[in-house]
């Protein structure tokens, strides 16, 4: 592979050479799952699997020479004391929660490609100046509807109250779960680092798109991260008997939710950026019987793209068009925000050492954008963060189907190692 002949070639990068211990360990992690037998891995944050993935993690953040700890919040962190443990840290990381039925590369790739990294960097003896810690953020899925929680607690932007208001599915609170891992919610501003502390933060990260796999290249950096509005919507209606209230006489809440989904697909579609998503992933109907017109529908609602300024003008255009359907149908709404947060531009710093990594190990790469968020985008706003994408198969992911070719993980890793070697000398 020409990035190991290379690297062979340069005493710098020669230490670099792959264990091809990621697919294993992949494969591993996805033993983690609340369902067993089934194609997808379910192991959402703070459930009995993921704890126990935790705790392997720790065992091999430890078996690679990381000394592990964990804050008040959950978040993992494997450090490699650096010769100087005042100089700011370096980080790299990323989540082992997956969504419900997902996949086994999606963030899993960066907190076990940045462990690699770090042990690759090792065997060729090195001693970074500055220390250098793997994180494992918890919760960057949003079961609790809200995503990336973990780096919001990190960045002091997690607010307590929200630990008592944000519910999963089945209606248990942030708080409660924290508190059947052995957390303590009351604990939660302990969890905030001082950005000063953190010199950068570089995120390995399966693409989940198909710009890689189209051009035929194995590495991205990434130069922006799109972002996310996510709201709760519910429609308000008057519940009826489905054979008894006539047509013209109904305010069916579900109907009007209904118009709504699709406003949410058309409007994203017509959006003049061009690059607008929207998506609505849950739908819920009460009281939910079939015999009954539903009185109340629950939307959850999730609206990206590029630029902050597009992404309002489809949200301000949906907002219209709840407005109007209501009006129309005679029924009420509530619409909550869930998370609102900002798009991103990457480092300079960050982009500059991955870009630097790749012409030292000569791997081809591309600069490209991520539509998915990650918790570089939370991170961001107070230290200088980078992601570095490898290819997925056909652009698939938080699906079973979710794919990465071995050697492509195991390059990531390689940039990844000499990234991190040029920001911690
Ligand atoms: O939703 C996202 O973009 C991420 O996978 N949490
Ligand atoms: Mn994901
Ligand atoms: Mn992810």
């Amino acid at each position: 592979m020409r990035a190991e002949r290379r690297g062979a070639e340069n005493p710098q990068v020669a230490s670099l050479t792959s264990a091809g211990v990621l697919w294993p360990q992949i494969e591993e992690l996805a033993e983690f799952t609340a369902e067993p037998g089934a194609a997808g891995v379910t192991r959402e944050v703070f459930t009995a699997p993921y704890m126990a993935a935790c705790q392997w993690l720790a065992g091999l953040m430890e078996q690679a020479g990381l000394a592990v700890r964990s804050d008040s919040f959950g978040n993992l962190f494997g450090r490699l004391e650096g010769e100087d443990p005042a100089a700011a840290v370096v980080m790299s990381g990323s989540h082992i929660d997956t969504v419900p039925d997902g996949g086994r590369f999606d963030g899993t790739l960066g907190v076990l490609g940045a462990i690699e990294a770090v042990r690759q960097l090792r065997a060729g003896d090195w001693r970074p100046r500055r220390s250098v810690e793997v994180v494992a953020f918890a919760g960057e899925e949003p079961r609790f509807g809200k995503g990336c929680i973990g780096s919001r607690a990190m960045t002091g932007t997690l607010a307590r109250d929200a630990l008592e208001t944000l519910r999963d599915r089945s209606g248990t609170t942030l708080a409660e779960a924290m508190r059947a891992c052995g957390l303590d919610p009351d604990e939660l501003a302990a969890a905030q680092i001082d950005p000063k502390r953190v010199h950068a933060f570089v995120e390995l990260h399966i693409e989940q798109g198909v710009v890689l796999e189209t051009r035929g290249l194995p590495i991205g950096l990434v130069t922006h991260i799109a972002a996310q509005h996510a709201m709760r919507v519910v429609m308000r209606g008057e519940p009826g008997h489905a054979g008894a209230t006539p047509m013209g006489l109904r305010r069916d809440a579900l109907a009007a939710a209904a118009e709504v989904v699709l406003a949410v697909e058309r409007l994203a579609q017509q959006a003049p950026s061009g690059t607008a998503v929207g998506t609505v992933g849950a739908i819920g109907a009460r009281p939910g019987a079939i015999n009954v017109v539903a009185g109340e529908a629950e939307l959850l609602v999730d609206i990206r793209d590029r630029e902050l300024g597009a992404r309002t003008e489809t949200l301000e255009a949906l907002l219209g068009e709840i407005e109007a359907i209501a009006a129309r149908r005679e029924v009420g709404y509530e619409i909550e925000t869930i998370s609102s947060d900002e798009p991103l531009t990457a480092s300079p710093l960050v982009l500059g050492a991955a870009r630097e990594a790749c012409d030292r190990l000569a791997v081809e790469y591309t600069e490209m954008i991520s539509g998915a968020v990650h918790d570089s985008i939370i991170l961001g706003r107070q230290v200088p963060i980078g992601m570095i994408f490898v290819p997925s198969r056909a652009g698939v992911s938080h699906s079973p189907l979710e794919y990465s070719e071995p050697e492509d993980l195991e390059r990531g890793a390689l940039v990844l190692a000499e990234t991190l070697r040029g920001l911690a000398a």
